[in-house]
C-alpha cells in the first residue's frame, strides 16, 4: 500500500470490471478512500469487498451514469459518507461497431447517454461540491478516436469528441476554484468489454491477444497503465496539470 493519495476520496464510474476496476483498485491501493459504482450490483461489491480485503477502503453505490438521479446519489452519498469528493474518474463507457448507415437513433442515443451525458451529470454534482472545497481531480477516459473518428465506431468517436471538449471547456471554467480536469486518450486494453465486442465479431481472446502484438509496443494494455496515470493525475504531484490529453496508449502517436 502506498499513501499518495492518503485522505482523498475517489468515485470512478463503471467500476465494476475492466479498466474502471483496474483504476478503483490502484487509487485504494495508493491510500484513496473509493466509491465503486456501476449497475451491476453483484460485481460491484465483489470490487469493494476484494479493495477491504487487501487492506483499503471502499463502499459500492449502484449507479446507472444514464440517470441523473443516479449520479447525483453517488455523488452526494459518497460526500456524505466521507466528507469529501477530491476524485472523479468518468470511466463508464460502451463502444458498440457501426458506422453512420448502421447507426439508429436508439444506439445513436444509448451511446451519448452512457458515454457523454453520464459524464455531464457526474462532473455537474461532484463540481458543486469540488467548488464547495476549493478543490477536486477530474479524470475523463478518453480514445484516439475522440480526435479522428473511427468508420464502424460512428456514435462512439463522436462521443468521446465531445468528452474531450467537456475537459477543455470545464478546465478553463474552474481553474480559478482549485479544480483539475484531464483526459486520458486510451490506446488499447484487454478488458471484459473489449473481449465481448471481438467475440461478437467471431474472434476469441487469443486472437485478441496476437493482435495486440500490432501495438508499437508489442502488446494489448491492462487496466493497470491506465490506472498509473490516472494516480498521478489525481495526486498532489499533478497540481499545475490541467486540460491536459495525456496518451497512454502503447507508443501509437496520432
Ligand atoms: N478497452 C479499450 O481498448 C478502450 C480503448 C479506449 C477507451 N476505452 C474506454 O475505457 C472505458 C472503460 O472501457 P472498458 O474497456 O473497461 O469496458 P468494459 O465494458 O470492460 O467496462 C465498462 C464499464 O462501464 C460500465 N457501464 C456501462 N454502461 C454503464 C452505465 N449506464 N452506468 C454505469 N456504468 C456503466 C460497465 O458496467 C463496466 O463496468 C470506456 O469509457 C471506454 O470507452 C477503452
Amino acid at each position: 500500500m502506498g499513501n499518495r493519495l492518503e485522505e482523498k476520496v475517489a468515485v470512478v464510474t463503471g467500476s465494476t470490471k475492466g479498466i474502471g476496476r483496474g483504476i478503483a483498485v490502484m487509487l485504494a491501493q495508493e491510500g484513496a478512500r473509493v466509491v465503486v459504482s456501476g449497475r451491476d450490483l453483484h460485481a460491484g461489491h465483489e470490487v469493494a469487498q476484494e479493495i477491504r480485503d487487501t487492506g483499503g477502503e471502499a463502499v459500492f453505490i449502484q449507479t446507472d451514469v444514464t440517470k441523473e438521479d443516479n449520479c447525483e446519489r453517488l455523488i452526494h452519498t459518497a460526500a456524505n459518507n466521507y466528507g469529501s469528493v477530491d476524485i472523479l474518474v468518468n470511466n463508464a463507457g460502451i463502444f458498440p461497431r457501426g458506422d453512420i448507415l448502421e447507426t439508429t437513433e436508439e444506439l445513436w442515443d444509448e451511446v451519448m447517454s452512457v458515454n457523454l451525458k453520464g459524464a455531464f451529470f457526474c462532473s455537474k454534482h461532484a463540481i458543486s461540491i469540488m467548488k464547495a472545497q476549493g478543490k477536486g481531480s477530474i479524470i475523463n477516459i478518453g480514445s484516439g478516436h475522440g480526435y479522428g473518428g473511427g468508420s464502424n465506431l460512428f456514435a462512439y468517436s463522436v462521443s468521446k469528441g465531445g468528452l474531450l471538449t467537456m475537459t477543455k471547456s470545464l478546465a478553463k471554467a474552474y481553474a480559478r476554484d482549485g479544480i483539475r480536469v484531464n483526459w486520458i486518450i486510451v490506446g488499447w486494453v484487454i478488458t471484459p468489454g473489449e473481449i465481448a465486442v471481438r467475440e461478437a465479431e467471431g474472434h476469441d481472446e487469443e486472437w485478441l491477444k496476437q493482435q495486440g502484438k500490432r501495438n508499437p509496443f508489442g502488446r494489448l494494455q491492462t487496466p493497470e497503465d491506465i490506472a498509473h496515470v490516472v494516480v498521478f493525475l489525481s495526486s498532489d504531484e499533478a497540481s499545475q496539470i490541467s486540460g491536459a490529453e495525456i496518451p497512454v496508449s502503447g507508443g501509437w502517436v496520432k
